[in-house]
């Protein structure tokens, strides 16, 4: 089969998916959807007729508190809050699906190795292997000051997410070929011999025990990654099926796919394939798209925006100046985000006010505006011009977002040849095309 565009559809389990205020927008129905299961199961359904590859979650453990030192904006305009659990909400949609693969984010700060591989393994046993985990290392204040934990530095975090994954490594690879048994007439149910006791003693965890879950047909969950500082790729050429970026225009995403092409040849691996966030916006015409895109910005409220922003980079943006070049601040929070958007290439700098709103709509993913026939050129021209994988979309208005691209970009990429008319396979891995 020729190569294809993957597709995932990024959310979040809160009153937005990524866009400030989008709950308020004219039929918008995810206030409904935080209490009414089946409108998240319709959505996962039309992603599945879609042939998207699957649904993924971003997780906000904890509040967005950095702004003004508050956690009092994040809930005036519910930007991430109330932050309702995606595992739980996967396990659902597990039930109205066949094929669709089911990601979401969970940060090694939040769980320990042990936690992580026995919720996802449950998904992807029960699901026939169509789990897939966003390892993310826990930039967030908010989240160690919900768990009481002491954050440590950036670097350090990702070096306690190394021995992490090697946890995870021995309890997936644990439980051999042929070792459940499960046989009724003598009463046997696995081979201990082919169940490996796995004894982990090191730096920072300490794990003593057996795999809790049976491997899945896909054999573990597919693994994602976020980081993109210097370090986060280190991270992301050892443990990523697939890397996820954000990167406010085309130069950033090349530059960022070489860099992962350089940290991978030094570190002697096959880098991996780039899934890039975009936001497209469709509209009938031109002009009612853009229409679409400024009723967005309109009701984007900027305090809301920058205690998303501040969240993310770690540093209180209270009081400095909107209309000034947003400053490559030092951060142990999000330094890859930072870098990106402090020195954007190819253009002007970005105003610390234009980040916000970049921020405010969808976390610094770029929109891709215009007809159904405009969106799907556009991303075909991108995934040619950067020989990217494919992308994470960030809806807008919900389902009505959801439901046009489904319904009106996807016909013209299939068209195209570039996209897939049906699943290649049943586990999540297959469809994306992995070993
Ligand atoms: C595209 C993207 C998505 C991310 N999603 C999440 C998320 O849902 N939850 C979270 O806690 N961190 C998330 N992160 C944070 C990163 O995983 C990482 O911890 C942070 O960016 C700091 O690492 P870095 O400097 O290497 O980028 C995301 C980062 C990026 C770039």
């Amino acid at each position: 089969m020729s190569k294809q565009i993957h597709l995932v559809s990024f959310l979040i389990n809160s009153p937005i998916n990524h866009t400030v205020l989008s709950w308020a927008a004219p039929g918008d129905n995810r206030l409904e959807a935080l209490h009414d299961l089946k409108l998240w199961q319709d959505l996962a359904r039309t992603l599945e007729r879609g042939r998207f590859d699957g649904i993924f979650f971003a997780d906000t453990p904890g509040v967005f508190d950095r702004y003004r030192d508050s956690y009092a904006d994040a809930v005036k305009y519910g930007v991430c809050w109330p932050s309702l659990d995606p595992v739980v909400l996967l396990s659902a949609l597990a039930a109205a699906t066949t094929h669709l693969g089911l990601a979401t984010t969970m940060s090694t700060s939040s769980y320990q190795p042990w936690t992580i591989v026995r919720q996802l393994g449950t998904i992807d046993y029960l699901s026939g292997g169509r789990a897939g985990w966003n390892i993310v290392t826990g930039h967030l204040r908010g989240e160690h000051r919900a768990l009481g934990l002491e954050q440590l530095d950036h670097d350090r975090r990702y070096d306690r997410a190394d021995e992490y994954m090697e946890v995870c490594y021995k309890l997936w690879n644990s439980i051999k070929p042929g070792a459940i048994l499960a046989d009724r007439e003598k009463g046997v149910f696995a081979d201990p011999d082919k169940v490996e006791f796995i004894d982990h003693q090191g730096d920072f965890f300490s794990c003593q025990t057996v795999a809790p879950v049976p491997p899945s047909p896909q054999g573990r969950p597919v693994l994602f990654q976020a980081g993109s500082s210097g370090r986060g790729q280190q991270f992301a050429v050892s443990h990523a099926d697939v890397v996820f970026s954000i990167q406010p225009n085309v130069p950033g995403m090349k530059r960022f796919k070489a860099n992962l092409e350089d940290a991978a040849r030094a570190a002697g691996q096959k880098a991996p394939g780039v899934s890039f966030g975009i936001q497209p916006i469709v509209g009938g015409t031109e002009e009612e798209a853009k229409r679409k895109l400024d009723d967005l910005v309109e009701r984007l409220p900027i305090d809301g925006c920058l205690a998303r922003l501040s969240g993310t980079m770690g540093v209180d943006f209270a009081g400095m100046e909107l209309d000034q070049p947003l400053a490559d601040i030092e951060t142990q929070a999000s330094q890859g985000l930072m870098k990106a958007f402090a020195n954007i290439e190819g253009d002007k700098p970005l105003t610390l006010r234009e980040v916000a709103i970049r921020w405010g709509l969808a976390v610094g993913k770029p929109q891709i505006v215009g007809t159904p026939e405009q969106v799907a050129d556009r991303m075909e021209q991108i995934w040619r011009e950067t020989d990217c994988y494919g992308y994470n979309i960030t809806p807008t208005v919900m389902a009505s977002s959801v439901e046009d691209f489904v319904d009106q970009v996807v016909p013209i990429l299939q068209k195209k040849g570039v996209y897939r008319t049906e699943y290649e396979g049943t586990t999540f891995r297959a469809n994306l095309g992995l070993d």
